[in-house]
C-alpha cells in the first residue's frame, strides 16, 4: 500500500504539483522507520533519505519537536514522509503501528531525551524514556521481523579519554550523567539482542553536532534556553540572549578554552543513509558495529566564536565565567574507521557550519 503511496507522491512531483526534487531511483520496499525523526537530527536525515529514494515513516511523540517539520521537509523534497505521533513507552501504540506498516524493513532510532543537566535533575526520566523507549522498538523490530537498526549514540561515552583523538576502541568509562548512562546502557541493550536475534546493528557515536539544513527550513530548536555552544551563540546574536558565557579559559588547551570536534548535522545525516545501505546490502562485518561520527578536528570555543564573527561579520557579545562542572577539557574524533569501513567522510567546513547555524536563526525571525 506504501508503495503505491510513494509513486503516487512521485508522480504529483514529477507534474509539479509540489516542489520538485530529483529522485533517481525508488527503493522499493526499503521502508524506514525514523524514530525521532521531527527533531534535529532526525529531520536532517529524513530529508537524507528521501532524497535518495528511500519511502520514510517517522515516529515521534513531539516532546521536543513540532509537527510542522514534516511541512518544511516536504518543501525540502518534495515529498511527505508518513508521520504518527506516537510515545515510544507506548507499547501497544508501537505494536498497532509496526502492525499496520508491516512493509518496513529498517529502523533508524533517534528517539531520546537529550539534555544533560536534565538527566541529573530528573534521571528516571531519562532513564524510562530512554530504555524503555528502546527496548520496546527492539521487542516490536523483533516481533515484526525488522532486523536493520541504526543508533544515535554519543562521544559522551568516552568521557575524557587519555589518548586523543579517540577511537572506537578507546575504553568506554563510567559516564558522567544519567543521560550518557543511558547511552552507555543502550549500546548494551543492542549488543545483547542482537547476539540473541537477527538484528544486525550500527551504532553511531556522533561528536558535537551542529549547524542547519542549507534551505534554512529545518534545525535545531532548542527549548527554553540553550545548553549547547552554537544556539546559546546564535541567540545571544540575535537578541534572544544577552551575553554568551564562555565557561572557563583556564583548561590545558592553546587558548585556555575547551575543545570539541564540531560535525554539520547534514554530515550527520548522510552517515545514516550510508550505514542503512551498509546494513541492507549486508555489508556489514559483524552484528554490531560501531562508528565515530566527527571531522577528526578539534575546535575551542574560542575559534567558535571567532568563526561566527568572521564568517556573519557580527561582533558577539561574551565573557570568560568559571567553568562548568562536568564538562571535559577536549575530545576530538579519530575518524579512520568511519573513513575508511564506513565509507563515509565528513565534508563541510566549520564555516559552513556556522553560516548555516546563523541562516537559520535568521530564519525563525520570520516565524
Ligand atoms: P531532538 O530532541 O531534536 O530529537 C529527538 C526527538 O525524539 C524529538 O523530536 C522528541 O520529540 C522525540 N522523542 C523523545 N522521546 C520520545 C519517545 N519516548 N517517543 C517518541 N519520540 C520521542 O534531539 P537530536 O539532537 O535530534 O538527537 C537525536 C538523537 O541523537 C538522540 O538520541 C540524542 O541523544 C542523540 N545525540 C544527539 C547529540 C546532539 O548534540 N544533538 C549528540 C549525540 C547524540
Ligand atoms: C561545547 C563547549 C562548553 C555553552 C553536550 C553533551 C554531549 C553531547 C553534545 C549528546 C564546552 C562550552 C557551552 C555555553 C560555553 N550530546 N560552552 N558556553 O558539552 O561538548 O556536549 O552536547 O550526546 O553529551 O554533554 O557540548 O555545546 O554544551 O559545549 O562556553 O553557553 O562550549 O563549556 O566547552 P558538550 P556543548
Amino acid at each position: 500500500m506504501l508503495r503505491v503511496s510513494t509513486e503516487e507522491k512521485l508522480k504529483k512531483c514529477i507534474t509539479g504539483a509540489c516542489k520538485m526534487v530529483l529522485v533517481k531511483s525508488i527503493r522499493m520496499g526499503d521502508t524506514v522507520l525514523v524514530t525521532g525523526g521531527t527533531g534535529y537530527i532526525g529531520s536532517h536525515t529524513v530529508v537524507e533519505l528521501q532524497q535518495k529514494g528511500y519511502e520514510v515513516i517517522i515516529i515521534d511523540n513531539l516532546s521536543n519537536s513540532y509537527e510542522n517539520v514534516v511541512d518544511s521537509i516536504e518543501k525540502i523534497t518534495g515529498i511527505r514522509p508518513g508521520f504518527e505521533q506516537i510515545d515510544l513507552c507506548d507499547k501497544l501504540s508501537l505494536d498497532d503501528f509496526f502492525n499496520k506498516h508491516q512493509n518496513i524493513t529498517s529502523a533508524i532510532h533517534f528517539a531520546a531525551l537529550k539534555a544533560v543537566g536534565e538527566s541529573v535533575e530528573k534521571p528516571l526520566l531519562y532513564y524510562y524514556n530512554n530504555i524503555t523507549g528502546l527496548i520496546n522498538l527492539l521487542i516490536c523490530m523483533i516481533k515484526y521481523k525488522v532486523n536493520n537498526l541504526v543508533f544515535s549514540s554519543s562521544c559522551t561515552v568516552y568521557g575524557q579519554p587519555e589518548i586523543l583523538p579517540v577511537s572506537e576502541k578507546s575504553p568506554v568509562l563510567k559516564p558522567l550523567s544519567p543521560y550518557g548512562n543511558t547511552k552507555q546502557i543502550a549500546e548494551e541493550i543492542i549488543t545483547d539482542t542482537s547476539g540473541k536475534s537477527k538484528i544486525k546493528g550500527i551504532l553511531l557515536r556522533y561528536f558535537n553536532p551542529i549547524g542547519a539544513h542549507s534551505s534554512a527550513l529545518i534545525g535545531e530548536l532548542p527549548i527554553g534556553v540553550p545548553n549547547n555552544l552554537v544556539p546559546f551563540i546564535t541567540q545571544t546574536a540575535i537578541g534572544k540572549r544577552e551575553c554568551l558565557n564562555v565557561f572557563g579559559n583556564d583548561y590545558n588547551t592553546p587558548d585556555g578554552t575547551c575543545i570539541r570536534d564540531y560535525i554539520h548535522v547534514v554530515d550527520i545525516a548522510k552517515a545514516h543513509v550510508i550505514a542503512l545501505e551498509r546494513l541492507l546490502s549486508e555489508k556489514n562485518e559483524s552484528g554490531i558495529e560501531i562508528f565515530n561520527l566527527g571531522t577528526g578536528k578539534g575546535n575551542s570555543v574560542l575559534e567558535i566564536i571567532n568563526t561566527y564573527q568572521k564568517v556573519t561579520c557580527n561582533k558577539l557579545n561574551y565573557r570568560i565565567v568559571p567553568r562548568r562542572p562536568g564538562d571535559i577539557e577536549k575530545i576530538y574524533a579519530d575518524t579512520a574507521l568511519a573513513n575508511n569501513v564506513l565509507g563515509w567522510k565528513a565534508e563541510k567546513t566549520l564555516e559552513d557550519m556556522i553560516l548555516s547555524a546563523w541562516n537559520w536563526e535568521l530564519s525563525l525571525l520570520n516565524n
